[in-house]
This record gives C-alpha cells, sequence and structure tokens, in this order.
C-alpha cells in the first residue's frame, strides 16, 4: 500500500499537480510511517505513548494548537510525563499552525489528528442523514486539514473519524466511514509529497469493534482500506491484570489483523488510577499486537478523566493520577527492539459477513465521491473554512444512492476525467457511545439530535478526528 502511495504521489507531481500541501518544517523529529503491523521511524520502531489534548473540551472547540501560552505551559507537563504523541481532536484549519508545531516539535512530540470537526463531520442519526452529511463540503474541510497539517514532519497520523459507530445498531456508517478514509488518502497521494497514516478510531462497542477493524482492513481496493487501526478502550480499571481486564483476549484477537493497532483513548476511572495497564501494554505481553496508546486526557472537563485541572485564572494544578502516571512511565521504558512486530503485512482478510451486529453486507459498495470534492483531489482543497462552518446538510452529495446499491467498489477513476489519481480513503466520523469523550459527546450531540456526533471526542465534546501525519517524506 505504502508503495503504491508513493507511486501516485510521484506520479502526480510527475504530472505536473501542484501539489497544495506545504512543506511546512523540517523539524528534528524523523517522519515515521507504518510497516506490516507497526509503526517506524528511522527504522525503529515506534511506540504511542500519548496523550489526548483538547483544553475546553469537544463543546468548546477551539484549537489548542493556538493558544500559545496555555501550550507552552502545557508542554512542561507532557516533558515530565515523557509522553511523545498528543491527539487532538479539533483544529481550526484556517490558521497557521507553525509555531505550535515547531514548540512540539522540540520537545519530541508528535501530533495525531482528527480531521473533523463537531460541524464538519459525518451524521449518523440515519441514512439519510449520514448520506446528506458525506458531500463535497465536508470534504473540502477535511482536505484542508490535511493541507494544513501534512507537511509537518512531527504529524504522525490522521484519523478519519472518531466513534462515528457508537452502538450495536448504527454499523451502516461503516461504508461513508470507509468512503472519508479513501478519499483521505486519494488526497494525500494527488497533493502531499509524503505519506500520511489514515485510520479511523472506533467506540470499543463490544458487537461491532473487531467487525469494523476487520472492515476497515479488508477490500480490493488498496486505497480505501485503512493504514491503521484504533479503539478507544475503558476496560482495564485499576486494580486489574493483563488477564483479569480481558486485555490477553484482545491480543489473541487481533494477533494475525493485518495492520497496526493502537489504543486511541484509554484510562478508566471507576477505580483509583495507577495505571497498571502502562505495564501491560509495553510489555511483550502485547507489543506483537499493539503499537501503545493515548491516554484520555489532560485537562479535566468535568468527567474525571483529566490528569490536571486549570483554573480559570489559568494556572494549572496536577492531579493525583498525574503523578500516578509520571511514575507508571517511569517504571516502563520505551521496549527496544522490534517488540515481536510482523514486518510483512499479512493478508488482506476477507470483509466481514453480514450479522445482526453488523449490518453491511460484504458485497456492499461504497458511496463514490461527491462529484464537486473531485477537484479538489485535482487542484488542492484551498482554503480551510475554520471552525463553526457547518457542513453538515449542505453542498452535493455522492451521485450514489444512500442505500449504496449503485456505489463504487474501487477507486478506479478511470472513466473520471480530471481525477489525477487512483486511490485514497479515507473517513471521518463521529462518536459518541461508549468512551468518556464520545459519550460527552453524545451527550451534547443528543441534545441537538445526534448532530454534532460525528466529530467528537473527548469529553467536551471535541468531535474531531484529527489525523496525525506521519508518513515518509519523499
Ligand atoms: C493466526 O494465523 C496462524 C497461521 O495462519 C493460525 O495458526 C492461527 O490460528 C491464527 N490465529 C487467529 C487468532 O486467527
Ligand atoms: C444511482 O441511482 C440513482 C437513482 O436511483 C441515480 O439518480 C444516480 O445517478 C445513480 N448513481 C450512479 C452513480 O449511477
Amino acid at each position: 500500500m505504502k508503495s503504491a502511495i508513493f507511486a501516485a504521489a510521484t506520479a502526480a507531481l510527475a504530472t505536473g499537480v501542484a501539489g497544495q500541501v506545504v512543506k511546512r518544517q523540517s523539524g528534528s523529529l524523523p517522519v515515521v510511517s507504518t510497516q506490516g503491523n507497526a509503526f517506524y521511524a528511522n527504522g525503529e520502531r515506534f511506540y504511542i505513548r500519548g496523550l489526548a489534548y483538547q483544553p475546553g473540551g469537544a463543546a468548546d472547540a477551539a484549537d489548542p494548537l493556538l493558544d500559545m501560552d496555555a501550550l507552552s505551559r502545557d508542554i512542561e507537563n507532557f516533558q515530565t510525563l515523557g509522553i511523545n504523541v498528543l491527539r487532538i481532536y479539533t483544529v481550526d484549519n484556517s490558521a497557521n499552525h507553525d509555531e505550535a508545531m515547531q514548540m512540539l516539535d522540540e520537545a519530541g512530540i508528535y501530533l495525531a489528528l482528527d480531521v473533523n470537526t463537531p460541524d464538519a463531520s459525518l451524521r449518523r442519526d440515519s441514512l439519510d442523514a449520514l448520506h446528506a452529511s458525506y458531500n463535497d463540503e465536508y470534504l473540502q474541510s477535511v482536505f484542508a486539514t490535511v493541507d494544513a497539517f501534512a507537511g509537518y514532519n512531527n504529524l504522525l497520523l490522521f484519523f478519519s473519524g472518531n466513534e462515528v459507530i457508537n452502538e450495536p445498531s448504527n454499523t451502516n456508517a461503516a461504508p461513508y466511514i470507509k468512503a472519508v478514509t479513501r478519499d483521505i488518502k486519494r488526497y494525500i497521494a494527488a497533493q502531499s509529497d509524503r505519506t500520511v497514516p489514515v485510520g479511523y478510531s472506533a467506540a470499543d462497542v463490544s458487537e461491532n469493534v473487531y467487525p469494523s477493524a476487520v472492515y476497515f482492513a479488508c477490500g480490493d481496493d488498496e486505497t480505501a482500506r485503512s493504514d491503521f487501526f484504533a479503539f478507544n478502550d475503558y476496560s482495564w480499571c485499576d486494580p486489574s491484570s493483563f488477564t483479569q481486564s480481558g486485555w490477553d483476549a484482545k491480543v489473541d484477537l487481533y494477533s494475525n489483523y493485518s495492520l497496526p493497532i493502537f489504543l486511541s483513548e484509554f484510562g478508566c476511572i471507576k477505580g483509583e488510577r495507577q495505571w497498571e495497564e502502562i505495564a501491560s501494554l509495553y510489555s511483550s505481553d502485547m507489543t506483537g499486537v499493539y503499537s501503545g496508546g493515548l491516554v484520555y486526557e489532560y485537562t479535566e472537563e468535568g468527567s474525571g478523566y483529566g490528569l490536571v485541572t486549570v483554573s480559570s485564572s489559568g494556572d494549572v494544578e496536577t492531579n493525583p493520577d498525574f503523578d500516578a502516571l509520571v511514575s507508571a512511565y517511569e517504571q516502563t521504558p520505551v521496549p527496544s527492539g522490534d517488540g515481536g512486530a510482523r514486518e510483512t503485512a499479512n493478508q488482506v482478510p476477507e470483509c466481514p459477513a453480514e450479522t445482526e451486529n453488523w449490518e453491511v453486507s460484504p458485497d456492499n459498495m461504497l458511496p463514490e465521491i461527491p462529484q464537486p470534492a473531485v477537484r479538489y483531489i485535482n487542484n488542492g482543497a484551498g482554503d480551510g473554512p475554520g471552525l463553526g462552518v457547518n457542513t453538515q446538510n449542505t453542498g452535493t452529495p455522492s451521485d450514489t444512492d444512500a442505500d449504496l446499491s449503485n456505489g463504487s467498489t474501487s477507486t478506479d477513476t478511470s472513466d473520471d476525467p480530471d481525477s489525477a489519481s487512483s486511490g485514497s480513503s479515507s473517513s471521518s466520523s463521529s462518536d459518541s457511545s461508549s468512551s468518556p469523550s464520545s459519550s460527552s459527546n453524545s451527550d451534547s450531540s443528543d441534545s441537538e439530535e445526534g448532530a454534532a456526533s460525528s466529530l467528537n471526542i473527548g469529553m467536551g465534546g471535541l468531535v474531531a478526528s484529527l489525523v496525525a501525519v506521519g508518513a515518509l517524506l519523499l
């Protein structure tokens, strides 16, 4: 897949397509890419030791990379923790992020970015709403976010969606999420001079998280397959253990999975947080299958998950679980060697069978990209709309019927006169259910009938699904 993207990107450059993604900086951190079922930087296995960061929460949806005072204050704590990745759920794609990305680079920190915002995201409340929300104006916002971040060497990856599927009953959003993943990958191949891993962050809904993982990894269209899979997991509640938490079964279940996997949120608060799971997550019990995870979350937003509390005057006070996390990381060095990762990808899995809990047939097609959005892939997305622009019911939807009976099975756009490259995929999503971030989201989105559901992330109701980039520089 990587080589194909590479080839596509090269072809795009060779044919004179002017990449919109400006190389923003060449900081000290090496670009991260995927191979087999793991991430690598400079040939070394890369483990995510990260933290969700969205001060103000999802409801506020402010871009934390624009508040330099708060960021420089918080970076001190990030360095005390020793983390190497921040996950941010919502950013303002109309702004320049050079200063913040440089500061993070200097602190040894990559960005895992959700590409959605609370208002520019898929809307999952019905098939018609989903169909309407997958439109050209939505994709323009997503692509503009890619433009704004793909050029940073310390962009790790992009999340095409977060917890869009948040119940047993809404798996019918999966083809739309997969279409967004495809479109993002296609955009990166055409417009960026590096690849960036793109994948989905799932809610840990026991009925469908595994079929989701398989679905986003399956199929003949390489561009529509994710580059990694991640899920939000709150099942390890101290005191616990590898077996008591059930994490042992989650290692077995994914042992043959074809893509890198990590926990896109973790940190149960049912017991007193001692962060015992850190020792397991970075031990040989798990490293053959998992590439680490992201603690949820930095600031206390009223749900009890915050490592620090920020006062109204902007002072930060660390909570007891912050100190416990510092000590858990100190006692758990980054594993050396390959951790048991598979260098060659496992076989692409068969798409999951349709069941009561997975309402997507293996024969199901994906919605075709909304026609007016093709020009963004060819010519670049243009200026980002910024926050506050709601795309959920605007623009032009896909020509494919909402039931996908006449969708496409591949991104082969040979009949598409102006497409410059083939393949890509991506998805976006929203959130809601099982995790704190999503549930807080869902709280707010429920009151708006789910309108904001697709982007959320953490408590506040962020929605975003950033993806970070992390790819190879050509
Ligand atoms: C993984 O693949 C190996 C070799 O093909 C097989 O023996 C094993 O049963 C598989 N494990 C799972 C959990 O599917
Ligand atoms: C799918 O069918 C609908 C009518 O049901 C039609 O309007 C639309 O153009 C078709 N789309 C494609 C891609 O064939």
